[in-house]
């Protein structure tokens, strides 16, 4: 089985490299996260925005999984099977979810929001999708699984944990805010039991077994990690690639190769530290030409530049064996491009992430020439050949595919020799 993640904030591309490469696989399969994702694809002129489901829909003979780690919000996953089937694809005859998959309820929405406005200017910064209380509802073992649907006392269990969430709901000052979405949020449960639903452990211990190929599709990115990533401003689930096991149920002695996302430069969305971030005019350009509003929330992302030590720190934790460098045509026309190579910490220089990137870490910087204009069209400008040379050294791993544009087309695979 190999993996897909990101290795900076999320948004790096990785919906558009699953499309790209799902053709050299049989089963997709998304292992964490939930609709806080939004994974973009682009092909044949229209546009797609996957939350739950695998971005491998798309392509024919693919078997889409959503595994145990992910959480599903049975009212957004309609929604986004609906959308599927108007555009023409049979979402419900390749598409699979794992029954220990967790549902979020729309009393776990409300407690995000309460405890976002609790949090006051601490905020995360949350997509206010649930994903929070739905996972400490898994780890606290409260928590509804798709698998419980076809139980008969699903009802008793669904009161038992609203009436849970009420008495949260109370300390926040917020009871009965989840009681409009209730009936909805019903009514799409019903309408889930009729998707095909799969001891997702199994299916792929067999699927291995018989020789298909697996890629495991992750959400957020590493630096939104549970544990490794900007705590507390992360998401709730395990982003990095040992996340592919627990969230699919496969050894870690079955994964192969380990593809890390990452923009030419970087980009955050909601609250927390960002070393690189640039707060002027220059973040403003990157925004406007790398488009950079959230695919799920429609905020504007934070714009920064390339930060090598948070890229080794990703190669590190995840074990990334290649990377795709996603978004390069943003920076054409930049003039000078900043490479962050190093933190200044102290008075001290060091290349690696330390504990906490709060305060009191300052960049250092490359200045390297930038490019006029690239595009998969034509040879890689010298210079944007000199700034994957230079990532390439700084991190260890080839850059095996770059991305110099939205569709599917606007690709370019490097290092024929590897496997991606
Ligand atoms: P994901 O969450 O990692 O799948 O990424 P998103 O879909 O949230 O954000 C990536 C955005 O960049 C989407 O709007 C993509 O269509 C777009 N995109 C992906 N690759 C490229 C690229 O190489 N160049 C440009 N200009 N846009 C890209
Ligand atoms: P994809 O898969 C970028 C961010 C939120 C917030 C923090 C916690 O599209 O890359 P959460 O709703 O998970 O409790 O929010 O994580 N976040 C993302 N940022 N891309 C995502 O997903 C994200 N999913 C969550 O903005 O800062
Ligand atoms: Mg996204």
């Amino acid at each position: 089985m190999d993996v897909l993640l990101g290795a900076q904030w999320g948004d790096e591309g990785k919906g558009k490299v699953v499309d790209v490469i799902a053709p050299r696989y049989e089963v997709i399969a998304r292992f964490q996260g939930g609709p806080n994702a939004g994974h973009t694809l682009l092909f044949e002129g229209h546009k797609h925005v996957l939350h739950t489901i695998p971005s491998g829909v798309f392509r024919e003979g693919t078997v889409n999984l959503v595994g145990n780690g992910v959480v599903v919000d049975p009212v957004i996953f309609l929604k986004e099977v609906k959308s599927l089937e108007a555009a023409g694809v049979d979402v419900r005859a390749v598409l699979m979810i794992s029954r220990r998959a967790h549902l979020i309820l729309p009393t776990h929405r409300a407690l995000d929001a309460a405890s976002e406005a609790d949090k006051g200017k601490q905020k995360i910064g949350s997509t206010l999708k649930g994903i929070g209380p739905t996972y400490m509802d898994k780890t606290g073992r409260n928590g509804l699984r798709v698998g419980d649907l076809e139980r008969a006392d699903l009802k008793d269990r669904y009161a038992a944990l609203v009436r849970k969430h009420e008495r949260l709901l109370s300390l926040y000052d917020q009871p009965g805010a989840a009681k409009e979405s209730e009936e909805e949020w019903l009514d799409a449960v019903q309408q889930l039991r009729a998707f095909r639903t799969v001891d997702c452990e199994h299916y792929l211990d067999q699927a291995l077994r018989a020789g298909k190929r697996v890629l495991a599709e992750g959400a957020q990115g590493t630096l939104l990690d549970i544990d490794f990533g900007t705590y507390p401003f992360v998401t709730s689930s395990s982003t990095i690639s040992a996340g592919a096991c627990t969230g699919l149920g496969v050894a870690p002695n079955r994964i192969g190769s380990v593809t890390g996302i990452f923009k030419a430069y970087c980009t955050r969305v909601g609250s927390g530290p960002f070393p690189t971030e640039l707060e002027d005019a220059t973040g403003e350009v990157i925004r406007k030409a790398g488009s950079e509003f959230g695919s799920t929330t429609g905020r504007p992302r934070r714009c920064g530049w390339l930060d090598l030590p948070a890229l080794r720190y990703a190669v590190m934790v995840n074990g990334i064996t290649e990377l795709a460098m996603m978004k390069a045509d943003v920076l054409n026309g930049m003039g000078t491009i900043q490479l962050c190579t190093h933190y200044r910490i102290g008075g001290a220089t060091v290349d690696r992430m330390p504990y906490d990137i709060t305060s009191g870490v300052e960049p250092v910087y490359m200045d390297m020439p930038g490019w006029s204009s690239a595009s998969s069209d034509g040879d890689l400008p010298v210079e944007l050949q000199r700034y994957i040379d230079t990532i390439e050294n700084a991190v260890g791993v080839p850059i095996t595919l770059v991305s110099l544009g939205p569709d599917r087309t606007e690709t370019i695979l490097r290092h024929a020799e590897r496997v991606l």
